[in-house]
């Protein structure tokens, strides 16, 4: 597999699909980081004063949970996809930072796909994609795309417009078989689109005391995938309490180190005025998860250039 997954240069031709700094974050697991990644690292970028769009395409919608603008039904995105139509955006959602919101009406992309012909397949969502994103690309330095867990066609319409893929996981088993099923999903789009490259894989929630578990589970990876791509350093540490109040304040973790640091001077406030403290969250401060979330986006960005000047060779 190693070796399949590189792309020889020789390979590229012009019928590649891929927009410039397109990068999907996947894994055909649920519940590994994806969308949290996604959010922490289009957050950072943007806070480093670059464009960045986010484009959730999971009919789960849980961006809006990490960023924290209303939940939205997806359909605006679905009619912009089905019609050809410019979709909507929300501006601002950070400075230097709007999104693209997803949601449930997702869910009729994957039948209609399927229902449109017996030779439909996700080339035909990828179609729909590029038609979408291409002409907002200049607007940005960089488009985010947040994938569902399942929805193979989605999936695989996202990686065959993008230039990049992240892959976050855990530790288990179940796991890295999603990381798997995301790489042959990966291959399967290659044909298509031989500009795509894996950037990288994200060892997400890792147990802060489980370093021999973490060696072997790079061992394992750094086996799967040969040189192709690298696990990054980098990894987010499992910090549940954090996580759970960026989750419910839809503050990233930069946000929420400011956040519980105000509400502790809000919390000694009231006791010094014999009021009882309520502030809402669970954590002291977030433990670490803004700067490790600020260099795993040095070390993707860097990676993301490497990719470039690779493409350029
Ligand atoms: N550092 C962390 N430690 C532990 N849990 C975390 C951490 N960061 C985020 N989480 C939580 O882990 C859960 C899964 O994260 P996330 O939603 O990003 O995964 P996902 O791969 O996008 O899931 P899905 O496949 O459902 O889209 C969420 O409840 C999230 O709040
Ligand atoms: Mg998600």
């Amino acid at each position: 597999m190693a070796r399949s997954l590189q792309a020889p240069a020789s390979q590229k031709t012009p019928q590649t699909r891929a927009i410039d700094r397109v990068v999907s974050f996947a894994n055909g697991k649920g519940g590994v980081g994806k969308t949290t990644t996604a959010a922490n690292v289009g957050g950072y970028v943007a806070l480093a004063g670059s464009r960045v769009l986010m484009v959730d395409l999971d009919p789960q919608g849980d961006l809006a949970r990490d960023l924290g603008y209303e939940r939205q039904t997806g359909r605006e995105l679905f009619h912009a996809l089905i019609a050809g139509t410019a979709p909507l955006i929300l501006r601002d959602v950070r400075e230097n930072l709007d999104v693209i919101p997803g949601g449930q009406d997702l869910e009729d992309i994957q039948g209609l796909m399927v229902s449109r012909s017996s030779r439909s397949d996700a080339g035909d969502f990828g179609d729909m994609l590029y038609a979408l994103l291409a002409p907002l690309a200049d607007d940005y330095d960089l488009i985010l795309i947040d994938t569902p867990p399942g929805e193979r066609i989605l999936v695989e319409g996202a990686f065959a417009i993008s230039s990049a893929v992240v892959i976050p996981t855990k530790s288990d088993d179940a796991s890295i078989d999603g990381v798997e099923r995301i790489a042959r999903r990966f291959l399967a789009v290659r044909d298509r689109n031989p500009s795509l490259q894996l950037a990288g894989i994200v060892l997400f929630g890792v147990g802060p005391r489980s370093l021999r578990l973490e060696r072997s589970v790079r061992e394992t990876l750094a086996e799967m995938l040969g040189t192709v791509a690298p696990v990054f350093e980098t990894r987010i540490r499992n910090l549940e309490s954090a996580s759970a109040d960026a989750r419910r304040k839809g503050l990233l973790f930069h946000e929420l180190e400011g956040a519980v640091t105000d509400a502790q001077k809000s919390r000694l406030k009231a006791l010094r005025a014999g009021e009882k403290p309520t502030d809402g969250f669970f954590s002291r401060n977030a433990g670490g998860l803004a700067e490790e979330f600020e260099q795993l986006t040095g070390e993707i960005l860097s990676r993301l250039n490497e990719i470039e000047s690779e493409d350029r060779a």
